[in-house]
Formats: structure tokens, sequence, C-alpha cells
């Protein structure tokens, strides 16, 4: 059966987006320098990707490096660059036989070519995929991608009448994927810290104590029980019948 015709079960959230924090405290806690906890990071980013496709989540969106991380040490941006070459050497084959398709949301320009040619290899070979879509976000900021939206919009000489939100939408960085159902963040701070400031708008947020590296099915079951307790009513009231527009 073609996968739009099958019923998908309104308790599961279409698109997840999850903040990966608490890499830094979990290697500390070993007497590691905190690359040791980002290099297993991307592990759970794998089992995590695995567990979502398998419960029927078609969009996954993680915060990989945010525009304000440059302001880290430099060896943790140097070893975070870095590991975006040993992550898609290690992992890019097993993901592209489990039907994940790849993209990549941020700007691309201030990172090194070496970078930047691994992101296009991912997504390149990936681009067929359709069971599950990771969006991963590195070097991106939400206020960034409200800007470089707006000045796409501008640059095709748009008038203001004929930007709406569904117009600005087009230009934003996740403009291939549904908005966020559910927003996770682990680590135990309670902040959005400018992630998906557009879209999120009506997720369902969900905040854990666990730090990103044990995160594992167990933890997203319980996002997902929390999830499917939720009333989403969108600015409504729950029972509304829809009001006809006034003449
Ligand atoms: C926040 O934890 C995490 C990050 C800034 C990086 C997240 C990156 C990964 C999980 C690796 C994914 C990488 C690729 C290549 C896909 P923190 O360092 O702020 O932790 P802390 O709050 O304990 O200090």
């Amino acid at each position: 059966m073609l996968k739009s015709l099958v019923q998908q079960d309104p308790r599961i959230p279409r698109h997840v987006a999850i903040v990966m924090d608490g890499n830094g405290r979990w290697a500390k806690r070993r007497f590691m320098p905190r690359i040791f906890g980002h290099k297993h990071g991307v592990d759970a980013l794998v089992r995590t990707v695995q567990a979502c496709a398998d419960r029927g989540i078609e969009y996954l969106t993680v915060f990989a490096f945010s525009s304000e991380n440059w302001k880290r040490p430099n060896d943790e941006v140097s070893g975070l660059m870095s590991l975006v070459l040993v992550a898609v050497s290690k992992y890019l084959t097993k993901l592209e036989k489990e039907g994940v398709r790849i993209r990549i949301v941020g700007d691309r320009n201030a990172v090194s070519e070496r970078v930047r040619s691994a992101w296009q290899q991912a997504e390149n070979a990936t681009a067929h995929n359709t069971r599950i879509t990771l969006s991963v976000a590195f070097n991106y900021g939400g206020r960034w991608d409200i800007v470089q939206a707006c000045r796409r919009a501008l640059a095709l000489g748009l008038r203001p009448e004929e930007l709406d939100e569904a117009r600005l939408n087009q230009f934003m960085a996740l403009s291939h994927a549904p908005d966020p159902d559910l927003f996770i963040r682990t680590g135990g701070e309670m902040r959005i810290s400018n992630f998906l400031l557009w879209q999120a708008a009506y997720s369902e947020l969900v905040f854990t104590d666990c730090l990103w590296p044990e995160f594992g099915e167990a933890e997203l079951d319980a996002a997902l029980r929390s999830y499917a307790s939720r009333e989403r009513r969108f600015g409504g009231v729950p029972d509304a019948q829809p009001q006809a527009l006034q003449a």
C-alpha cells in the first residue's frame, strides 16, 4: 500500500525534534574530554533514528551544532567538525540501507570544504530513501533561519502582500518537513536555545534529565507516552465547531 494511504496514528508524532544536550557532562562524569561525550552522542543519534523509524515517525530533526557553538574552545569545535567526517564514514552505509534520507539544515558557508562535502555525500547517497527523514541542524540557529528565509523572499522580489506564513515557510530551512509535533530536550535544561523558533510554534515540549549519550528506546517511549497524553488545541478550544467566516 502506498505510504501516503496508510492511516497515521495521531498519537504517534510525524515529526520529532531533539536538542541533544548533556554530552559534555556525561564525559566529565567519566573523567574524559567533552569530545568523548560527543562521540557517544553520535552513537545515541544512530540508535534514536532507528528507534524513531521503527515507531513510524517520519521525520527526526536534531540540533548537532548551533550558530552559537563557535564560542566553544577551539579543540571542541575542531573535534566536532572532525566528528562529522568520522560519523559519515562510519554510519552512512548503514543509514542508507535502513531507508534514512539525510538532510542538512544550516549555514554551510562557514564550515570547511571537507565538512561541506561530507554532508553533500550523505545527502546524495540517501536522497532516494523514504522511510524516515533525518534533518541534521548544523551551524543552525532559529533566528538565522528566519532571516535567511526573509532574505531569499526579498531577493526574489516578492511584494509585501505576497508574503504570508505559508509562503515564508517555503523559504525556511525545514520546508521539506511538516512542523515538529514533539520537541524533546535532554540534559535537564528547560529552554529552546534558538532551535526551530519558527517551526516549533505549536510543538509539544518534553524535557528530560537524561544526558544525550544515555538516550535510548526507553527515554523515547517515555516522551512518546507524554505526547500521546497531550491535548493539542493549536490555539482553539476543545470540541469547537469551526466558525463560518463573517462577510
Ligand atoms: C550539547 O551537549 C551537544 C552538542 C553541542 C553537540 C551535539 C552533537 C552530537 C550529539 C554529535 C552529533 C554530531 C554529528 C556529526 C551528527 P553539551 O556539549 O552542551 O553538553 P553539556 O551541556 O553537558 O556541556
